[in-house]
């Protein structure tokens, strides 16, 4: 089952943290980094607060598995990774099967494609990485799938209607997108983010479950409740609030929508702070849709 894939968190965490300070991306505008994001990512998954393809593995299982290659190695783009784990998946949902998929990771940052190629490495596979916005990403050859996890929100309502175009001309015809994502009835028309109590109460989150963990993270608690201070003011989604929103964002692009099935709730042993990005919180949804 891929639900037990074992990804090697404890290793490949401070290998995050440093590549971030070393690789990520400087926004030309604003001078802003995205370490905020990339560095702490795995220590909030190791620690049950960062929602990621594993707490889906069965949807994409399912969904992959439906997705044969017009040709011998079915060509999957990842778009958009925090890091490795949409690739661990994909790679060994394939492998179960005896196929051995060829995968392009694609992501603005560079620290997520390092990460995918020391994983790639570590598995013996063969990937390609870009880095590029996606909205500008051309390929030579049509993808058979393009797969991802909690990308919609990374755009705004109008930049996703690119996006969707972007998928279209990048997928074959009968080639599909798999993706989760987060939907917020009721939303505004900005950017999400924490409230003040959910700040609070993630900020307490990381410092109990850092305590409890010190052997395994290896990590100052007090160092990585700072940093997940700055995680919080960078985590600012742009809501998706509908089913209907995300039916007529694919139909309009020229998709077909197979699948817009309630994902089922992260089983979380204890109770997490509600707040965005949080397994568990919120009502997730799970896409497929295939391009006509
Ligand atoms: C896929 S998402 C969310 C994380 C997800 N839950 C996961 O587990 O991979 C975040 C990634 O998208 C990337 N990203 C955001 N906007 C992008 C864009 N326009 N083009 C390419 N990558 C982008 C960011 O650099 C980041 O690595």
């Amino acid at each position: 089952m891929v639900e037990q894939l074992r990804e090697p968190l404890e290793e490949s965490a401070p290998l995050g943290r440093r590549l971030a300070g070393q690789l990520c991306r400087r926004d030309p505008a604003s001078g802003d980094s995205c370490a905020w994001c990339h560095g702490i990512w795995q220590y909030l998954r190791l620690m049950g607060l960062a929602a990621a393809p594993e707490h889906h593995a069965d949807f994409y299982r399912r969904a992959l598995q439906s997705t044969r290659g017009a040709g011998a190695a079915p060509r999957v783009l990842v778009s958009g990774a925090a890091d490795y784990s949409m690739l661990a998946h994909v790679l060994a949902i394939y492998r179960e099967s005896g196929i051995e998929p060829a995968v392009t990771v694609v992501d603005e940052c560079e620290t997520p494609l390092a990460l995918s190629r020391w994983y790639a490495e570590r598995e013996a596979a063969s990937i390609e990485c870009v880095r590029c916005d996606i909205l500008d990403y051309t390929a030579s050859t049509e993808f058979d799938a393009i797969c991802t996890h909690s990308f919609l929100v990374q755009f705004s309502p109008e930049q996703r209607i690119r996006l969707l175009q972007r998928w279209r001309q990048l997928l074959r015809p009968g080639g599909s997108v798999i993706t989760v994502t987060r939907i917020r009835p009721g939303a505004g028309e900005g950017r999400a983010g924490f409230s003040p109590e959910q700040a609070q109460a993630f900020h307490a989150t990381v410092l109990r479950k850092a305590e409890a963990m010190r052997e395994r993270l290896q990590i100052d608690p007090a160092e990585l409740a700072r940093e997940a201070g700055i995680y919080m003011s960078g985590q600012r989604p742009w809501p998706v609030r509908s089913r209907e929103e995300i039916l007529q964002l694919f139909e309009r692009a020229g998709f077909r929508v197979d699948e817009l099935s309630d994902a089922p709730s992260a089983a979380a042993p204890e109770l997490l702070p509600n707040a965005p990005a949080v397994p568990g919180s919120g009502e997730r949804v799970q896409i497929i849709a295939t391009r006509l």
